[in-house]
């Protein structure tokens, strides 16, 4: 029998998201800082959502059957299994091994071993990656060989990127029906596709260059397929999510950036390209700290995977990609999970392997030198994009330029700014400073400060945002009678602000006090002051005018909300391929229109 103590239990729980482990078993909608469904439990179905997941207190509770708990309880609800194999199960999804067995007798549970759903998905796609490996060396495949020798690869990157060819639409099909695995497993492994149509099954990345993407536990989760002659087929085919695969929590060549890790520490940096080729074109040039988005915009999930392995990211898109607006925004991401960023520019629109193959690797090297950490570039690309031979060119480009220095957190760095942006601009550094301090904490050009007209009486320094989203969050710690309504969003622009919400919303949910002492555990010495700020908000409002004073900060805070969603919409739509996905988020980004206005 296994024992699990306090210590290994924490750390466990430590490698966990609630929100993700639920999220496996039912379809979980955000609201704010809380996720909502439909009671998953075993003996309770509903129609409409009480069934409530907080993030921040890693706890769910449902309000039709009462029942709530912590991750752990979660599972041994759903599996009915107790708490011993509940941690068993947990530590094969957070890949941690389990502690020495005591010698003593096994539990049922572990010798049946019930992983069996994914352990058969994860071979099945290691037969298939072996399937286009050999199937790379046969007489069909000489036009994918030709292409790779095309594109100056050798046998050691194709072995060791573990490259693959499709030549048909059946072979594949055939050679994991004799390998014993169900059309059902095939189908959930993305690798295979149905026809309705032609009632048929085949392969999903037909007629392809294959390059499979491999997690970092080395197990192959997805596959990426090339064109490799003129059609009119998208040249890259990727096999979509499934329960080993999620694009969204992975990067290409993860499994080699360990590998780096794990030959040289952690990595000074990581170069971070779009494509499979750039990757393996940088690779061969012995740039091996290097992963690749795969062409889509960043999450969150894939920067706190990087910050495992270093803390440096350079950023190297194709040629002018990294100029364009939404990507730039990508990277704020990167920021946000405690990365050093800098940009990596690329001559004549190149991609890197292109640079590579066509100037040299010292070429390459030198743009690496030369990468300009995040801030410097955004502000290069004002200058770029700005005509300060125009009076409105030119007030246009200091204004930009000092909305994106206000931004900037690190106080030296933003002195330093300024004094640049003077010696261009000729200014004077003290009317630089000043116009900085009315950008700072504005989340975009439009929003309209809170009135100034309106005297409530109080005194305080910061931003309208910072002081608007301060005060709304006190009324809710201090319970005020008018702040009775949760928000139903994410209405803070600061993390720690957000996950302040997120704690208060649980405390009130669960009818619990919210003690000083507790709120300052959750703070920790990082976020103490701002805890303070937080806390001493009301009393800058004469209280007779806090009530009327609340809603405007809400309603501050709530057009905030909307603009950045607004922002972030308008990237995904410009990202999206699918037409109906298209049109949902134009749909969405409309309504959002409507909203807005009326909260002008
Ligand atoms: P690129 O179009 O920049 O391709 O897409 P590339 O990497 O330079 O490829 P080569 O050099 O022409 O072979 C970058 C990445 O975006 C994804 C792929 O992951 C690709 O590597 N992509 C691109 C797709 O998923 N689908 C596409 O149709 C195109
Ligand atoms: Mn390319």
């Amino acid at each position: 029998m296994i024992r699990f103590d306090e210590k290994f239990r924490d750390e466990l729980l430590s490698k966990l998201n609630i929100v993700d482990v639920i999220g496996s078993y039912c379809s979980l909608q955000r609201r704010g800082g809380t996720y909502w469904a439909c009671c998953p439990l075993p003996g309770h179905s509903e129609r409409t959502p009480s069934f409530a997941v907080n993030e921040a207190g890693q706890f769910y509770k449902c309000f039709g059957c009462g029942r709530g708990g912590n991750v752990i309880t979660f599972i041994m609800e759903m599996e009915s299994v107790d708490y011993h194999d509940a941690m068993v199960l947990l530590c094969e999804r957070a890949h941690m091994p389990l502690p020495e067995d005591d010698g003593q007798e096994k539990s049922a549970f572990e010798t049946k071993k019930k992983f069996t759903d994914k352990k058969r998905l994860t071979a099945l796609m290691r037969d298939a990656a072996l399937f286009y490996v050999s199937n790379l060396k046969s007489d069909q495949a000489k036009k994918h060989r030709d292409y790779l020798q095309k594109r100056g690869l050798t046998k050691k990157e194709i072995v060791g990127f573990g490259l693959g060819a499709s030549t048909d639409y059946n072979s594949l099909v055939n050679h994991l029906k004799e390998k014993g695995y169900s059309y059902e497993e095939m189908v959930q492994s993305g690798a295979v596709q149905y026809s309705k149509e032609k009632g048929n099954y085949f392969d999903a990345v037909a007629n392809r260059l294959i390059f499979p993407i491999i997690d970092a536990f080395g197990n192959v989760i997805a596959f990426g397929g090339r064109v490799i002659e003129k059609t009119d087929f998208a040249k890259y085919k990727n096999t979509g999510d499934t329960p080993i695969f999620n694009k969204r929590k992975t990067l290409y060549n993860l499994n080699g950036l360990k590998k780096e890790k794990q030959a040289v520490g952690k990595l000074n940096y990581v170069v971070m390209v779009e494509g499979y080729m750039d990757t393996i074109a940088l690779h061969k040039a012995g740039f091996r700290s290097v992963v690749a988005s795969m062409g889509t915009s960043l999450t969150v999930e894939q920067a706190r995977l990087l910050k495992r392995y270093t803390d440096v990211v350079l950023i190297c898109y194709d040629g002018d990609s990294a100029g364009q607006n939404a990507t730039v925004r990508g990277l704020e991401i990167l920021l946000n999970n405690g990365l050093e960023v800098r940009v990596v520019s690329l001559p004549d629109g190149l991609d890197p392997d292109e640079l590579i193959s066509q100037r040299g690797k010292e070429e390459y090297e030198k743009c690496l030198n030369n990468a300009l950490p995040l801030v410097d570039f955004k502000l290069k690309l004002v200058r770029d994009g700005s005509n300060v031979n125009t009076v409105s060119g030119k007030r246009r480009y200091i204004e930009e330029s000092l909305r994106i220095i206000s931004k900037c957190e690190n106080l030296t760095l933003q002195e330093e700014l300024l004094k640049k942006l003077r010696d261009e601009s000729g200014l004077t550094y003290d009317s630089l400073k000043r116009d900085l301090d009315r950008f700072k904490g504005e989340d975009g050009a439009s929003v309209t400060a809170l009135s100034s007209s309106t005297d409530y009486g109080g005194s305080f320094s910061g931003s309208n945002t910072e002081i608007a989203e301060r005060f709304v969050l006190c009324a809710y710690v201090f319970s005020e009678p008018y702040a009775k309504k949760l928000p139903d969003e994410c209405l803070f622009s600061d993390k720690f602000r957000e996950e302040l919400m997120q704690f208060v919303t649980a405390k009130i949910m669960l009818n619990k006090p919210i003690e000083q002492e507790k709120l300052q555990d959750f703070a920790g010495e990082d976020n103490l002051s701002e805890l303070m700020k937080v806390l001493a908000a009301l009393s800058s409002v004469e209280e007779s005018a806090r009530e009327e004073y609340f809603n405007d900060c809400l309603l501050l805070l709530k057009r905030n909300a909307a603009l950045r969603e607004l922002a972030s919409l308008k990237e995904r739509f410009n990202n999206e391929q699918n037409r109906e996905q298209r049109m949902q988020i134009a749909k969405r980004i409309s309504e959002l229109t409507v909203v807005l206005n009326k909260l002008k």
